[in-house]
């Protein structure tokens, strides 16, 4: 077992395999990308697998593969098909762009679950959001997962004066499909992403909800970092994701590890622990164990703690340098 100082067991690895997308999105990177990481800079698929199978063996029973866009990452049905022998349960979330050139190939290898993320039904809003002219895209793979049977979940990051006036048009997503729909609190990265001029906060977006839909249920299992409800008698779930609120810390069960081999316990967490030169000078998988407990078990008890503890500047330049 896999537990931190306040008794959250850690159950739930968010894998970033990249840093690079396809994509723009305007909310996650500049125009002109980041200081993309070399290759040798990435762990490789054996260094991820190994230390996967550590974390395995410590009780982290899920892991959701992310990036950037994690199906840029060449060959990565190969990572998959190893960890579909190390974990029970997998996901990624994905702007869905390449999947339909390996769905088939990473369903055979145990991955049936996919966050998609989209965060406007209008085709010309996608162009302006993505800074990419591909909504089709991401909306062939939206069919593509629904015919196939895989557990989806559309992740739209809400932003004030861009695309919150389309919250109850992903809401009646919900009626006819099983799907969620996860409304997610826009988080600033740096002081001049321009995040904090368009930050909808969960409750404002409960609110919202709530007007338009008054006998909204909030769902009784609740879990994860969302805070899940429904239409009655629609067949799919609306969510919230306190992402910047950070409501939901008390039962976080999560650990992340970044594209060059750090390992962060929070998703404010700037000063991981540095597992690349570690595996690259053949650490035993008993030391590596150990120094991993040692580091989650510092964890802090909430993202707000970590942000005052471990926040000088700031040290990312993107979601994608960490996963999301
Ligand atoms: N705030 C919230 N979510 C973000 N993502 C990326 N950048 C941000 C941000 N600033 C998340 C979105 C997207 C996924 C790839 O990463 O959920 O769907
Ligand atoms: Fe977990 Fe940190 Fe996110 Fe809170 S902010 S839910 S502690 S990852």
């Amino acid at each position: 077992m896999l537990l931190d100082q306040h008794g959250r067991q850690i159950k739930y690895l968010r894998l970033a395999v990249t840093d690079r997308c396809n994509l723009r999105c305007r909310y996650c990177m500049p125009e002109e990308g980041i200081a993309f990481a070399a290759r040798e800079a990435l762990l490789d698929y054996d260094e991820i697998l190994f230390l996967t199978g550590v974390l395995s063996r410590m009780g982290v029973e899920k892991v959701r593969l992310t990036g950037g866009e994690p199906l840029v990452r060449r060959e990565l049905t190969t990572l998959v098909e190893g960890l579909g022998k190390q974990f029970p349960k997998l996901a990624m979330t994905t702007n869905g762009i390449l999947l339909p050139r390996y769905l088939e190939e990473l369903m055979a290898h145990g991955l049936r679950t996919y966050n998609l993320s989209l965060d406007t039904l209008r085709p010309e809003r996608f162009t302006r959001i993505t800074r990419r002219d591909n909504f089709e895209g991401t909306m062939a793979a939206l069919r593509l997962l629904l015919e196939a049977g895989c557990r989806t979940k559309i992740n739209m990051v809400v932003m004030r004066g861009i695309n919150d006036d389309e919250l109850f048009d992903f809401v009646e997503l919900t009626r006819d499909e099983e799907l969620d729909v996860r409304f997610i609190e826009a988080m600033p990265f740096n002081d001049d992403d321009g995040n904090h001029d368009v930050f909808l906060s969960y409750d404002a977006m409960r609110l919202r909800l709530l007007e338009r839909y008054p006998d909204l249920i909030r769902d009784q299992e609740q879990g994860g970092s969302a805070v899940t409800f429904q239409v009655p008698g629609y067949r799919g779930r609306v969510a919230i994701i306190p992402a910047y609120s950070r409501s939901l810390c008390g039962t976080c069960d999560r650990l992340r590890l970044t594209p060059r081999g750090t390992m962060l316990n929070c998703l404010y967490s700037t000063q991981g622990l540095e597992l690349l030169p570690l595996l690259r000078s053949g650490i035993s998988e008993e030391e590596l164990e150990s120094l991993i407990r040692e580091y989650v078990y510092g964890k802090y008890a909430s993202g707000h703690e970590t942000e005052r503890r471990e926040q000088q500047g700031n040290i990312f330049a993107s979601m994608t340098s960490i996963g999301g």
